[in-house]
């Protein structure tokens, strides 16, 4: 099955962290040849903004993300799929 990376585009998760983070999956993506396997798109804030910022990979939310935190969830993710 497909899978999708969202992430919050809301402005707390946008301005914590996200604005940057669209960036490093984009090239993430990029880098592994995965643009045309996996979805990659942006929601409204989900309600959850104390916990963020916020992605979700296929049924999964990761929250309180930082950079390192988010090369790791990309790697255990999408590594295999490259
Ligand atoms: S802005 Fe992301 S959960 Fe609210």
């Amino acid at each position: 099955m497909e899978k999708q990376i969202i992430i919050c585009m809301g402005s707390s998760c946008f301005a914590r962290g996200n604005k940057n983070y669209v960036e490093i999956i984009k090239k993430y993506l990029n880098e592994h040849n995965l643009t045309n396997k996996i979805v990659f798109k942006g929601q409204l804030c989900s309600d959850n903004c104390s916990k963020g910022p916020v992605i979700q990979i296929g049924d999964v939310e990761y929250f309180e993300l930082d950079e390192t935190k988010l090369k790791r969830i990309l790697h255990e993710n999408f590594d295999n799929e490259a």
